[in-house]
């Protein structure tokens, strides 16, 4: 696909007050009006360049969600204060009780443990399916059911969902595809490609920091108008909303996201060629080993690469503990949770980020408890730190 994200982003910009470079903060929980009309109309949804209260929208918010919107090319966006109150303000404002999902099976565990573990309690159920498998998640659809729910890239498996096709699935029964691009910004353009609605963490690549969690969703102007509204918009009412100071701080990292997501890119293709030359199993989307590299080259926006994710499987528990730990003492990056950082970051996600998931689940999906999961870092000399990999692994017995 040829689509350009990078320069939607580019190309959306504003001056702050007495034309500073970018955009003033807006340091203000509510807002004056001139006139009580105003007030009102405000009330009753957005009225062009007036605001209400803080929770609602304010500047600085309201520049990093068009900004973010202009990256996915919807129509509009909204900011959370993270990636879970953007995923929940979306399932809230679109089911109520007696609604069903139909949801990847290997999603990120906090998205996987709200959908098992609390929506039920709300009578909001979900069935998790193999999203590879088209078939699945058409018969796994009922009466109720409301959203599709996947990630473009999966997490941990790094599945690649075939965005185009669920969407056709989910127009064909009237649901909405709701897609967590997360681990693919700029790389995929989950909207174009067919989803109702994108949310990303922007803890992750998006702000690249990791000084702050965040959160987005981007989709049309009714969607995030009514998901915003002071009657019943589950953004409004149920109140995760990003403060301005870091709004801010995340559109300028936004700034250089394109350039982060290439070296990225980069740094896990070399990586994970390399290691698979060594004999290890590696998992990452540019690999021709990967099931569904051919599909992953029809939807991405090559530029950007094949993104920062791969998996490698150190055999157990125990051999993968200690890999992470003698990388880290060796430099190689942090034995933490969470993505898109300067620094190679990696945890066991099977006793980590996934271990919402019960361990009978991940063994059906294919979670085995040795897989290691590494955000990719910056590293300006990639070959340099393959070659204290390599003596990693040989140190551990892996090669
Ligand atoms: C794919 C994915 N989606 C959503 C989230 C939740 O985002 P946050 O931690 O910003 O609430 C995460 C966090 O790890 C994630 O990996």
């Amino acid at each position: 696909m040829s689509l350009k994200p990078a320069n939607n982003i580019q190309d959306n910009h504003t001056f702050g007050e007495f034309g500073g470079v970018n955009p003033s903060i807006s340091d203000s929980a509510t807002y004056t009006f001139l006139a009580g009309k105003t007030m009102g109309d405000t009330f009753e949804g957005n009225t062009e360049g007036c605001y209400l209260y803080s929770r609602h929208t304010s500047p600085s918010n309201l520049h990093l969600s068009n900004a973010l919107a202009a990256m996915e090319d919807t129509e509009c966006a909204n900011v959370s204060a993270s990636g879970m109150g953007a995923i929940t303000s979306v399932i809230m404002q679109i089911c109520g009780t007696g609604d069903h999902i139909v949801s990847s099976r290997t999603i990120y565990g906090g998205s996987y443990a709200l959908m098992k573990n609390y929506l039920p309690k709300l009578n909001i159920n979900t069935a998790f399916v193999d999203i590879t498998s088209l078939q699945k998640v058409e018969d796994a659809i009922t009466k109720e059911t409301k959203i599709i729910y996947c990630e473009s890239v999966s997490n941990p498996l790094l599945e690649i969902a075939n965005i185009p096709e669920l969407a056709k699935i989910a127009k064909k029964h009237n649901v909405l595809l709701v897609v967590d691009n997360t681990f693919s910004p700029l790389i995929i353009s989950a909207s174009k490609l067919g989803a109702d609605i994108t949310i990303h963490s922007l803890t992750k690549f998006i702000n690249g920091m990791n000084d702050t969690v965040g959160g987005v969703y981007c989709a049309s102007n009714e969607f995030v108008t009514n998901s915003k509204s002071v009657m019943d918009g589950a953004a409004m009412l149920f109140g995760p909303v990003m403060d301005s100071f870091r709004s801010a701080s995340i559109l300028k990292n936004l700034r250089t996201l394109h350039v982060r997501m290439k070296k990225h890119s980069e740094n896990a293709l070399y990586i994970s060629q390399h290691l698979e030359n060594d004999g290890i199993r590696v998992v990452y989307p540019g690999l021709k080993s990967h099931k569904d590299h051919k599909l992953m080259t029809s939807l991405y926006n090559a530029e950007f690469g094949f993104g920062g994710m791969l998996t490698i499987d150190a055999g157990n528990l125990e051999k993968a503990n200690l890999l992470m730990e003698v990388m880290q003492d060796k430099g190689i990056g942090f034995l933490a949770v969470s993505l898109g950082f300067y620094k190679t970051l990696f945890n066991a996600p099977g006793t980590g980020t996934s271990s919402e998931i019960s361990l009978e689940e991940q063994k059906e999906m294919g979670l085995n408890d040795g897989l290691i999961r590494f955000s990719m870092g910056l590293d300006n000399d990639i070959k340099r730190t393959y070659k204290i990999m390599k003596i990693c692994l040989q140190e551990v017995g892996l090669i």
